[in-house]
């Protein structure tokens, strides 16, 4: 039926396709005009940032997980460490200029983040970091956590609790702070230099230590910036997102900006291909 469809003669006249044709070619124009204008605002950074972030310390108040510092976790802590991360940030922690920062003073809070988000150890010191499965059972990283505090010092690691904050004051928050790069529904997206992971497995802890730590390209918030009411609001924000009522128009799965604009794409593509048989003409 579509073959048909495709190759009989158009039975609408050559003026009227001349009028269709161009009122589609200006309305395409104006969409893309459009799309690139809202594309060119938001936070986009650029370049990478300097290698060593330290983390804010946890503000008065603040919510904070106990550090361990068991004689033999840290024991264990420093084979693990000179086994599988010395390579690049040293055998004192000094760091190497050029591959890995030191990990003196950064506490334990960017310590239990880049573990259990399986972002350490890094295959190649050039990626950028990139959340996978974890390769040390939870045992394994508080031996870390130990040992890197015991030699290097800093905060305790941030935390969040949900169940405390606020749900209308977290969305105000998250959009204005970390929307731009996260996208609202926090499925992540793309910044000049980095991709921008989603939200959707970060814990309220990781999501505290992200915020104080500010991983790779990311800004890192103090305390006045963002106290641990804001923290915990936030958290609940995220996890909120996780299922979100979808108020109107297509959810399409709530699978973010890049595939939602790719069905755009697709729609509009089939849109062209019957307007293109609607003005066209076979000659042959
Ligand atoms: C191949 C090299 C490499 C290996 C191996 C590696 N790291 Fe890293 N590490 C890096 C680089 C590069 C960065 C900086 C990443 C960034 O800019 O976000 C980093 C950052 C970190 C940070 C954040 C430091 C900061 O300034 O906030 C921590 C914590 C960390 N690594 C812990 C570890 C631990 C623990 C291990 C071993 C289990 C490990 N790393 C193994 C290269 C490595
Ligand atoms: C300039 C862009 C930018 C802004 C603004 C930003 N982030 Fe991020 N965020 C990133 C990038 C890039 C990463 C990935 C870092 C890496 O590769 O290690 C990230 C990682 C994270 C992660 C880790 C996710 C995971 O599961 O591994 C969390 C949680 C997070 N951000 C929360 C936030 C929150 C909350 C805010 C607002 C307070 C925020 N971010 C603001 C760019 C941003």
């Amino acid at each position: 039926m579509i073959a048909r469809w495709l190759h009989h003669r158009s039975r609408i006249p050559r003026r009227l396709r001349m009028l269709v044709a161009l009122l589609s070619a200006a309305g395409c124009l104006t969409l893309v005009s459009q799309s690139a204008a809202a594309g060119s605002n938001g936070s986009q950074p650029g370049a990478r940032a300097p290698l060593t972030k330290l983390p804010f310390a946890p503000g008065p108040g603040a919510e904070t997980v106990p550090t361990p510092t068991s004689p033999t976790l840290i024991a264990e802590g420093q084979s693990l460490f000179d086994e599988r991360c010395a390579s690049c940030h040293g055998l004192d922690l000094q760091g190497r200029r050029g591959i890995a920062p030191s990990l003196i003073g950064v506490g334990a809070g960017p310590v239990d983040f880049y573990l259990s988000t399986g972002r350490m150890p890094l295959a190649n010191y050039r990626a950028q970091p990139w959340r996978e499965p974890p390769a040390f059972k939870r045992r394994g990283i508080e031996a870390l956590i130990a040992y890197i505090v015991h030699r290097g010092g800093g905060p305790p690691a941030p935390t969040a609790d949900p169940s405390r904050g606020s749900l209308s004051l977290g969305f105000r928050l998250f959009d204005e702070n970390c929307a731009g790069c996260h996208s609202i529904v926090a499925r992540g997206g793309i910044v000049i230099g980095a991709q921008v992971p989603n939200l959707q497995r970060a814990t309220p802890q990781q999501i505290a230590e992200a915020v104080r730590m500010g991983p790779y390209l990311m800004p890192h918030f103090d305390a006045t910036q963002l106290n641990q009411h804001d923290l915990n609001s936030l958290a609940r924000y995220v996890l909120w997102t996780r299922h979100p009522e979808n108020l109107g128009g297509w959810g399409i799965y709530n699978i973010g900006p890049i595939p939602e604009g790719l069905v755009t794409w697709f729609l509009g593509l089939l849109s062209l291909v019957i307007v293109i048989r609607l003005i066209g003409e076979r000659t042959t």
